[in-house]
């Protein structure tokens, strides 16, 4: 379970996207994120936007419930990919703020898989310029040695780039910062602005082959 606390990188974070927000999205901004118990992101965020969508997974979306103004948030006990799924919220999202602790390519047994809910956010969203802020950790979870997942830049390009080509985004800017958790592992915080151009081919996307001309990277190979 996830212990919610006090963090000066993710307060960090939050001020970096609060910004963010602010200088791209003058007006109805709409937020669907992942928060935790204390609503750190509501709180932060809640001043600036018209309404946030916040999934949560454990029990404690009951208490989460106690502490949002309900008219303005909405909280469901679900997961993030639910959400979008099973609720038309996502259709007026301009901001997603996907907080994980996880891998990029997700967890089988916490059926979390980050690239498949932005994917599945930037397919059901209506909205023309996207801010995607998420976090994961730097570790490489496809089992092939030949990528070096390590290192951020492999990850924009093997899996968030064709990932977000793939649903007709634009990436206008890609901030990716490195930081460590206290267990020692490496986190990466990213946020993205992104514009929709249906002119964007889907059979141009530079794919990542190996030597055997099998994709690597996205589509994630389970
Ligand atoms: C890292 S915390 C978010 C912290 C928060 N953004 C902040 O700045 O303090 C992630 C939260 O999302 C929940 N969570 C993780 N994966 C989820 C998923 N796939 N769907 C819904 N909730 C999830 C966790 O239980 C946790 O409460």
């Amino acid at each position: 379970m996830y212990r919610d606390r006090e963090d000066a990188t993710k307060k960090g974070n939050l001020d970096i996207l609060y910004k963010k927000i602010i200088k791209e999205i003058p007006k109805n901004r709409y937020v669907m994120c992942l928060d935790g118990k204390h609503v750190r992101t509501y709180k932060r965020l809640n001043p600036v936007v018209k309404k946030m969508f916040i999934p949560e997974i454990e029990d404690y979306y009951k208490d989460m419930k106690q502490k949002v103004d309900n008219k303005k948030c909405v909280i469901k006990n679900c997961t993030l990919s639910h959400m979008i799924d099973r609720y038309n919220h996502a259709q007026k999202c301009n901001i997603i703020y996907a907080d994980y602790t996880g891998c990029i390519t997700g967890n089988k047994s916490k059926e979390t898989f980050p690239l498949d809910d932005i994917k599945k956010f930037l397919h059901k969203t209506r909205e023309n310029k996207i801010i995607c802020a998420l976090t994961f950790c730097l570790r490489n979870r496809t089992g092939r040695k030949d990528i070096n997942i390590d290192v951020e830049e492999e990850y924009f390009h093997y899996f968030l780039e064709p990932m977000i080509k793939s649903e007709k985004f634009e990436i206008l800017e890609y901030n990716p910062q490195i930081y460590n958790r206290e267990k020692g592992t490496n986190m990466i915080f990213i946020i993205l602005v992104l514009v929709k151009n249906n002119k964007i081919d889907n059979s141009k996307i530079d794919y990542y082959l190996d030597e055997d001309g099998e994709r690597v990277g996205y589509p994630i190979q389970q």
